[in-house]
């Protein structure tokens, strides 16, 4: 038995392309894993014959297939206000269902869901676009058609932007610190409850850990002792692996889509390591960058990192790759809370992080550049340069102007005449002295968007010591409405503080998902041992993940 638990999550949607957007890549999926001659089973089927001991009854080629939140999407088609109407989860099933009769006689997706009313009715507004779009009054149907399980993924996720009203003590943004009985019961036990009065079915026996994190009690000791009172058979991380003899009933592997595989090509790699019992699965992330296939405009987090290979790179100038692939992963979320308008950096330099912050504007974004281009004699020369290369590594610059001026000299209503209006994204990389610093962020901080984000560079860099005196005084005099919540190797991102929870919850899942970087494992291993040693990194009153 070598079974793959494809796992997609239906509310992410930055696109309508397969990389971009869960259920287009559901939906291709389905046809593809068919055609590899795959059966499609309901997990709680397969957990059953695995833990049973008769998974010799399952096909040698055979797929499990979850989703995890539980949101509308897995049921009603919905109108995203920017990518169009979204066939559901259930719509999709249902149309292949009736475009390929019997050729999935167990088709079947298990959708892992947050299970508390109040939860759910709060995360639509912090996660999602707050229209009401994380219900269960269709979860009966849902099962009842047979082409769905409703599974349990916690009472609240212990998420972030929970409000306070709903708190339970337990540090938030990890499953990690559930770790006792009463926290267990709140978040598993409730949900199990909930789930078995609301929509019994098969599913509720399986359990997903939120974050896909575990730990000592709940695996040992909560869970093995509960199971059977709850009903639960199961409970799966976001490790990624087969499912196969010898792995953990309570802390199971499965494959999350974008992460694992974001194009048929990198399903067909699972598939084939699936079929074959010798056969090894290479994280998609690790394949060879590609330089000469790079698209001008890069679409997908896997075209981005491409990207920056082969276009960013050659341009001279200051970047780390960390600092650049969050500062995508960050403008994915902005995106997907609507959030949009013009780019503005203060020291261009070469053009080199603008390079990086034009192409991830959209077209009908302006993007500004100012540079005083220190030390030069010809600066229209300079400001060629940083056209030349931004259009080269973009494929054009026409939405870029580049200002030849001395920030000192500079306030929110000059450079907002050439923004034309308030930035969606900011950096400042200018001058590094004290004084150039504050002027900096003095100008530029009424300039930024509602959830705008900026990013403050060298602040911890000890070579460049004007610049951390610089913010220190800016943030302690002036008490800024602005919090810092990531602190990427030469970056430091900071947001407007209502916007603070959902970007330290993205830096933080994009430093768990990034398991190809070098900084995932001391990033990670240093956020497990501040949260069990009770410590936050906290910077000017907010909480900061920092990358190692
Ligand atoms: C560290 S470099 C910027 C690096 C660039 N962001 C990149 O991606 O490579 C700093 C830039 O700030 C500019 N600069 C220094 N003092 C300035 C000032 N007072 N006004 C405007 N630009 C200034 C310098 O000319 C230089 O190009």
């Amino acid at each position: 038995m070598k079974i793959p638990v494809l796992t997609y999550e239906p509310m992410r949607i930055d696109g309508n392309g397969y990389g971009e957007n869960d259920l287009v890549a559901l939906a291709s999926d389905l046809r593809q894993v068919t055609d590899a001659g795959f059966a499609i089973r309901p997990l709680r089927e397969v957990v059953d014959l695995w833990l049973d001991g008769r998974a010799a009854d399952l096909s040698p080629r055979t797929v499990a297939i979850a989703c995890d939140h539980g949101a509308d999407f897995d049921y009603v088609d919905l109108p995203h206000p920017r990518w169009g109407v979204q066939r559901s989860v259930f719509n999709i099933l249902r149309d292949f269902a009736a475009q390929r009769p019997g050729a999935q006689p167990g088709l079947n997706v298990t959708c892992f869901a947050v299970a508390g009313p109040q939860a759910r009715a709060a995360l639509d507004g912090t996660c999602m676009l707050g229209k009401g779009w994380w219900r269960d009054d269709w979860w009966p149907a849902a099962v009842g058609s047979g082409l769905i399980h409703i599974a349990n993924q916690s009472w609240d996720h212990n998420h972030e932007t929970l409000p306070p009203g709903l708190a339970t003590g337990a540090r938030p943004g990890t499953f990690r610190t559930i770790d006792n009985e009463r926290l267990a019961e709140h978040e598993i036990g409730q949900a199990a409850a909930y789930l078995q009065a609301k929509a019994p079915n098969p599913g509720t026996g399986l359990f997903a850990y939120p974050y896909g994190d575990t730990n000592e009690f709940l695996l040992r000791d909560y869970l093995p002792r509960r199971s059977r009172p709850l009903g639960i058979r199961a409970a799966f991380t976001t490790r990624a692996g087969f499912l196969e003899t010898g792995c953990g009933r309570w802390d199971a592997p499965r494959f999350m889509f974008r992460r694992d595989w974001s194009s048929p090509e990198e399903l067909a790699a699972i598939l084939r390591a699936a079929a074959d019992p010798e056969g090894d699965w290479v994280p998609a992330a690790r394949r060879e960058w590609n330089a000469a296939t790079a698209p001008q405009r890069p679409e997908t987090p896997d075209a981005f990192r491409k990207f920056l290979v082969s276009r960013v790179d050659p341009i001279p100038g200051w970047l780390h790759m960390e600092a650049a692939l969050l500062t995508e992963h960050l403008a994915r979320a902005q995106r997907s809370l609507g959030i949009s308008g013009p780019t503005l950096e203060i020291g261009v330099f070469k053009g080199k992080y603008l390079a990086v912050l034009y192409a991830l504007s959209e077209n009908d974004e302006r993007v500004i550049g100012v540079d005083l281009f220190v030390g030069s004699e010809d600066t229209a020369k300079d400001v060629r340069t940083v056209h030349d290369n931004v259009a080269r590594a973009c494929g054009d610059s026409r939405r870029l102007e580049v200002v030849v001026a001395d920030s000192l000299a500079l306030d929110a209503r000059t450079l907002e005449r050439h923004t034309g209006g308030r930035a969606r994204f900011i950096s400042i990389d200018g001058g590094h002295t004290r004084e150039i610093v504050f002027k900096d962020l003095e100008s530029a901080t009424p300039l930024l968007a509602r959830g705008g984000i900026m990013a403050l560079d060298d602040v911890y860099n000890f070579t460049t010591p004007g610049v951390a005196e610089g913010v220190a005084n800016f943030f302690l005099s002036r008490k800024p409405a602005l919090a810092p919540f990531a602190a990427c190797y030469n970056k430091l991102f900071v947001t407007h503080p209502d916007f603070h929870g959902r970007y330290l919850a993205e830096a933080v899942r994009f430093a768990e998902e990034s398991t190809w970087l070098a900084t995932h494992e001391p990033t990670m291993a240093r956020r497990r041992e501040n949260l069990s040693g009770g410590f936050t990194p906290t910077l000017f009153g907010h909480e900061v993940l920092p990358f190692l």
